[in-house]
């Protein structure tokens, strides 16, 4: 209940490249441009000011208004049948942005000399091709586009077709090939009744899994990308994908659902990002489920990647997660400074044994400053320490080349500022086993945000050491 009530209260965030971020469609402009889209806007009687809408539980107002939105904004021609998963572009957009933001970031190395071309694999591209039309428009990336259905393919093909100036951007591809032959044969012969035809249906029979795969043999043994991207089916059961009365955004069973949702999608993602480790600079996927968010997490640092980034996109009411990872080496610097403006990082500790909870993460982070004789004072009501630390330990720190480099190399950066730096760690219990720590500068433009990037990675791993047992590697996770 509290939880609803402060998401009605949240501004919506989307991405501030996002050309919806300051000012969403203007239906009257629109429909007083494109004759097609007026017969579905409408004026309420009831409102003031006499906003236009459309009707979202209406499939064909839905598609009409993406199509416009892809030409008018975009130059992309486009068109879906009936009944297709038809894609939110505000939306869809907020997903292509953050890839840009994690492909320029410095989180793992950059591409190699002379390499500039950006390379996208859309897993599950579908018959509007989405994210092939918008990574092509927006930020001229090339793409291999898979699917599985002869409808998408051929759709997605069309509409790549249809525009000329990125048809030689897009590849469409074929994945349902892709199935291991040896267990379809088995499979096969072990049909015999009505019910076991279902299962070769949703693909699994007994202990053979009849799937088509999402990358391996999909992508080819020389081929390299920058990044993949998906948009999983969510649902394990067609009757789930009903649940959202207030729109219409079609789609067909092949779309929506995946036998074991879209969480046993995913984990067929990272299985095969295993496989093809050196193929892909970034692995991506939407989540739609926060509780399949925090399991994915796990399966990952189970399977030993080196780093995990996830995010949170938020279009109105709905809210839907990115979760990124990388077999590539994070670059240090890079996990400690994320920008010299970043003002607050947060990062939860899993797997607590069941003796420890927020108040001894909160001591161990005292002794832990006070042991550097890092003057700081903890609030046990309040579940946070505020600390300061000293110019002296500042420019200690500073002398140190390698934090030259984490200060971007301005010499700018390297002025200390008396007051030293001023920051506060705060630790929510979350769920037993698991807490939250936040830690926020108390100045937000502070000059010196690298060296407090640094200290929030040191104490994190301080606390990871002293209260988590190690399963296997763990990977950086940012959020
Ligand atoms: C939710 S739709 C996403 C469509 C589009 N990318 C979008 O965002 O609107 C999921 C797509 O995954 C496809 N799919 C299912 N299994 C697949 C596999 N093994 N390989 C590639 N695509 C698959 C489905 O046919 C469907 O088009």
């Amino acid at each position: 209940m509290l939880s609803k009530k402060r998401r009605r209260h949240q501004p919506p965030v989307i991405h501030p490249r996002n050309r919806y971020s300051e000012k969403p469609p203007d239906f009257r402009f629109l429909a007083s441009l494109y004759p097609s889209f007026l017969p579905y806007v409408s004026y309420s009687p009831h409102s003031k000011s006499a906003k236009p809408s459309i009707d979202w539980t209406d499939f064909n107002a839905t598609r009409e208004l993406t199509r416009i939105l892809l030409l008018h904004d975009h130059a992309v021609h486009w068109w879906i049948p009936d009944g297709q998963l038809c894609p939110t572009v505000p939306n869809r957009s907020n997903y292509v942005h953050w890839i840009a933001d994690l492909l320029s970031s410095d989180i793992i190395p950059g591409k190699r000399r002379g390499e500039s071309k950006i390379r996208g694999f859309d897993i599950g591209t579908g018959a509007n091709c989405i994210y092939p039309l918008l990574g092509a428009s927006l930020y001229g990336w090339s793409f291999v586009g898979s699917d599985i259905t002869e409808v998408a393919l051929e759709w997605a093909r069309k509409n790549v077709e249809a525009n000329p100036h990125l048809s030689h951007l897009i590849e469409i591809r074929n994945s349902a090939r892709e199935i291991d032959h040896t267990q379809v044969a088995l499979c096969s012969q072990d049909i015999s009744t009505g019910d076991d035809k279902e299962a070769l249906n949703s693909g699994l029979v007994g202990d053979k899994d009849c799937r088509a795969r999402v990358l391996v043999g999909v992508v080819g043994d020389s081929e390299e990308f920058d990044f993949c991207i998906c948009n999983p089916p969510f649902f394990e059961h067609m009757e789930e994908s009903g649940l959202n009365p207030k729109t219409s955004c079609g789609g067909t069973y092949e779309e929506m659902v995946y036998p074991g949702g879209e969480l046993a999608f995913i984990t067929r993602i990272i299985e095969e990002s295993q496989e093809l480790k050196q193929s892909f600079r970034w692995f991506t996927s939407m989540v739609g489920r926060k509780a399949n968010l925090k399991l994915l997490v796990s399966k990952l640092r189970d399977v030993g990647v080196s780093i995990v980034k996830t995010t949170e996109f938020v279009q109105g009411q709905t809210s839907r997660w990115g979760l990124s990872w990388s077999f590539i080496s994070p670059n240090k610097k890079s996990v400690l400074s994320k920008g010299p403006t970043k003002s607050h990082y947060s990062f939860s500790i899993e797997g607590l044994q069941r003796q420890f909870g927020a108040v001894h993460v909160l001591k161990t982070t005292e002794s832990y400053f006070l042991a550097s004789a890092t003057p700081c004072e903890s609030d046990l009501v309040s579940f946070c320490i505020n600390v300061t630390l000293p110019t002296e330990q500042i420019n200690i720190i500073l002398e140190d080349n390698s934090m030259n480099q984490i200060c971007n190399g301005s010499s700018s950066l390297l002025q200390c500022p008396h007051d030293g730096l001023q920051f506060r760690v705060s630790v929510f219990e979350q769920i037993p086993g698991t807490v939250l720590v936040k830690v926020s500068l108390k100045h937000r433009e502070h000059p010196l945000s690298g060296i407090f990037s640094l200290l929030v990675h040191n104490l994190e791993e301080h606390l990871r050491k002293e209260f988590v047992k190690k399963k296997h590697l763990k990977p950086c996770l940012i959020t």
